[in-house]
């Protein structure tokens, strides 16, 4: 069977501007793929080439081995997608609304009855079901948004920025689900800015930047990887400007930050021995530290020094 995403040589010319840079990638059966980047990075556009919205001035993109552009149709049966916060008509329900959209699809009757029970349940909006959409939170209607990308059954998910626009509460809820996704047996694409979001709920990641892909691997292995570790100090003293100085005149130490009154954060190379040092070296200068540990970010770091390097 043929993997489920596979883009190739994946070229985007919007006049001029090459939004998407020869771009090659595999999406594995089963995985969950955090597709990353900056803003502008070329995310949206290469979904929306995946997903027939938008054509590839060159490269192709095969869905279950089946080129988008030559039959858009059957690439996407087994597909469900999520691009940008879709607009959903505020009058009717969800129930209505998957009812109009599993029709569109060439569902039976049944089929979308059983279905949108089961998808409203996934989304954990079943008691919404019979609700006017208009009323809804962005956070309801991207639940509504992921419940409709599914409802035809597709293994292959894609999601442009899940989370994007949320609040803190709609963006767990959003993630609960997704983590849900990643229970069954789905394959999703997901891409988004948010390398702690990605850390959480991926197994892969795929790091673009100017529409070029730096790094894709699975996301033990890249964050096995990263040399740089973020580190996170906090004392019992204030952090003041000053301290901050000392700090960064350490050796090893770069792209040291205030991270609250009590609490800075830095960059530095090496395992457990280097940081040992570290950690002695800054008490050395008079701080009471408190808590000295790698924060979980390690994701973070890769991603930076990827991203400075294809400056
Ligand atoms: N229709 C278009 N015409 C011209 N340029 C475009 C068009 N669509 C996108 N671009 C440009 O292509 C680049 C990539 O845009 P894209 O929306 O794919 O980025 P993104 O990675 O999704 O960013 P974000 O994180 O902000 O959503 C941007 O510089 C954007 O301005
Ligand atoms: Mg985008």
């Amino acid at each position: 069977m043929s993997e489920p995403i596979v883009i190739q040589r994946l070229t985007k010319d919007f006049g001029g501007f090459i939004a998407v840079d020869d771009l090659s990638l595999t999406v594995p059966r089963r995985s969950f793929m955090g597709f990353l980047g900056p803003n502008g990075a070329g995310k949206t556009t290469a979904i929306k080439i995946l997903t027939n919205m938008l054509s590839a001035t060159s490269g192709e993109a095969l869905l279950n081995g089946i080129d988008v552009t030559k039959d858009p149709k059957a690439a996407l049966a087994d597909v469900g997608a999520v691009v940008e916060t879709p607009e959903f008509y505020p009058y009717l329900t969800p129930n209505e609304t998957l009812a109009y959209l599993g029709e569109l699809r060439g569902m039976s009757k049944e089929d979308i009855a059983r279905r949108s029970k089961e998808v409203m349940e996934t989304v954990k909006m079943t008691d919404w079901a019979d609700k006017r959409i208009g009323k809804f939170s962005k956070g309801m209607k991207q639940r509504v948004a992921i419940a409709q990308a599914i409802l035809h059954e597709p293994t292959v998910i894609i999601l442009d920025e899940p989370t994007s626009g949320l609040d803190p509460r709609g963006m767990v809820e959003v993630r609960d689900i997704l983590n849900e996704l990643k229970k069954a047996d789905y394959t999703v694409f997901m891409s988004s800015h948010l390398l702690n979001e990605v850390q959480e709920v991926c197994t892969d990641v795929a790091l673009i930047n100017r529409g070029k892909l730096l790094r894709s691997g699975s996301v033990a292995e890249l964050v096995g990887a990263a040399t740089v570790r973020r580190i996170e100090v906090r004392t019992s003293q204030q952090v003041s400007g000053e301290v901050l100085n000392k700090v960064s005149r350490l050796e090893g130490i770069s792209e040291i930050r205030a991270a609250g009154e009590h609490q800075f954060t830095f960059s530095m190379e090496g395992g457990d021995e280097a940081q040992a040092r570290m950690l002695t070296g800054i008490q050395s200068l008079g701080l009471n530290v408190v808590s000295f540990k790698e924060s979980g970010l390690a994701l973070e770091s890769l991603y930076m020094s990827l991203i400075k390097e294809s400056r």
